[in-house]
């Protein structure tokens, strides 16, 4: 029996230095320690030996048993670790796969339609300005002729910060313009205004542009010219514009614009509520007081001004009905433009 042990062991360490693949170990480890194995075989043999002898070889076979299926276990450890790392030096590299490209960026449709209003009223004489996006009551309200428990500021969610404000409008850096230049002067200031609104045609930041002009002998017919003018060259020369009276505190009087609408070009349909027009923008002659509140002799000086939202003018010409599509930063929204 002892032979025969010394036998398989001979045999054992032979053949496990000379295997070279886990399927090979595999097989290895089924001949040694599988079911029909040299270890179980031997195991029966014992059953027939004398009981005083049983103990001795149970012993040895056992330890067999365990040398052989430590060093299997060992030998397998080795075999995957070298299997994993050929295999990822191995690799396949397919260099027909398309490489994956930086999609190349495009600007924002608001920038877009920004930039052609900017360059309009450029061509016309106006240059840009820039305000504060938070501001005091002062310049938001106070100086612009909204009064305190004014009915008008109830039409503007404010936003509040302290005693401040996040601008509603754009119109503030009109105050800040004539504070700081004398007239005659042509501005305008495009940025980001805010209201505590939400909806398919409401965001809580949105963008205006403000425009100013002061000179002497400045006349109604002169507003109503620059803003044809404006109306056109954005929505095309045929475009059909009408001016209707309308009330804000800071200039005097007021109008509303509206063009002819641009889905059924005044039929009536949806986006105009039948009415065939679409309002644009509201605008005016300065009001006095406002003038008073920059120290401008409005004896001497007349001026108008006008406020757009810039969103609403996107939306029209490339027929977006949802204003929020804008601020999602979805690219197939965005690289349409
Ligand atoms: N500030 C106004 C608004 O946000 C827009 C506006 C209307 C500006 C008339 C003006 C103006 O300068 O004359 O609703």
């Amino acid at each position: 029996m002892i032979k025969k042990l010394k036998q398989h062991q001979d045999d054992f360490d032979l053949l496990i230095s000379k295997v070279s693949s886990l399927k090979e170990l595999k097989q290895l480890r089924s001949e040694f320690l599988g079911k029909k194995g040299c270890v179980s075989l031997m195991l029966n043999e014992m059953r027939s030996l004398p009981d005083d002898q049983k103990p001795q070889a149970g012993k040895h076979i056992n330890e067999f048993k365990q040398s052989v299926a430590t060093l299997i276990q060992e030998k397998t450890q080795v075999f995957e670790k070298a299997f994993d790392q050929t295999s990822v030096n191995s690799e396949e590299f397919d260099t027909t796969l398309p490489g994956r490209r930086n999609s190349s960026g495009s600007i924002h449709p608001v920038t877009q339609i920004m930039d052609e209003i900017i360059s309009i009223f450029f061509s016309l004489g106006f240059k840009v300005e820039e305000g504060p996006e938070i501001e005091s009551d002062f310049y938001n309200f106070e100086a612009l002729n909204i009064p305190k428990d004014h009915p008008a500021r109830d039409m503007q969610d404010t936003f509040y910060i302290g005693n401040d404000v996040l601008r509603t409008h754009t119109s503030p850096v009109q105050i800040h313009v004539m504070e700081n230049q004398k007239p005659p002067l042509r501005i305008i200031a495009p940025g980001k205004v805010f209201r505590c609104d939400s909806d398919v045609s409401h965001t809580p930041m949105f963008h205006q542009i403000e425009g100013l002009m002061v000179d002497e002998n400045l006349s109604f017919g002169d507003l109503k010219g620059v803003m044809n003018i404006f109306l056109h060259e954005i929505f095309g020369q045929q475009t059909k514009t009408r001016f209707r009276p309308s009330f804000f505190p800071f200039t005097c009087p007021s109008a509303e614009v509206d063009i002819e609408c641009v889905m059924c070009s005044g039929k009536g349909c949806q986006v105009c509520s039948k009415t065939g027009w679409l309002e644009i923008l509201g605008c005016g002659m300065v009001d006095p007081a406002v003038f008073k509140s920059v120290n401008y002799d409005s004896e001497r000086w007349l001026g108008f001004a006008f406020g757009l939202g810039i969103e609403r003018i996107a939306m029209l010409k490339y027929r977006i009905n949802d204003i929020r599509l804008f601020f999602e930063n979805d690219l197939r929204f965005l690289k349409q433009f």
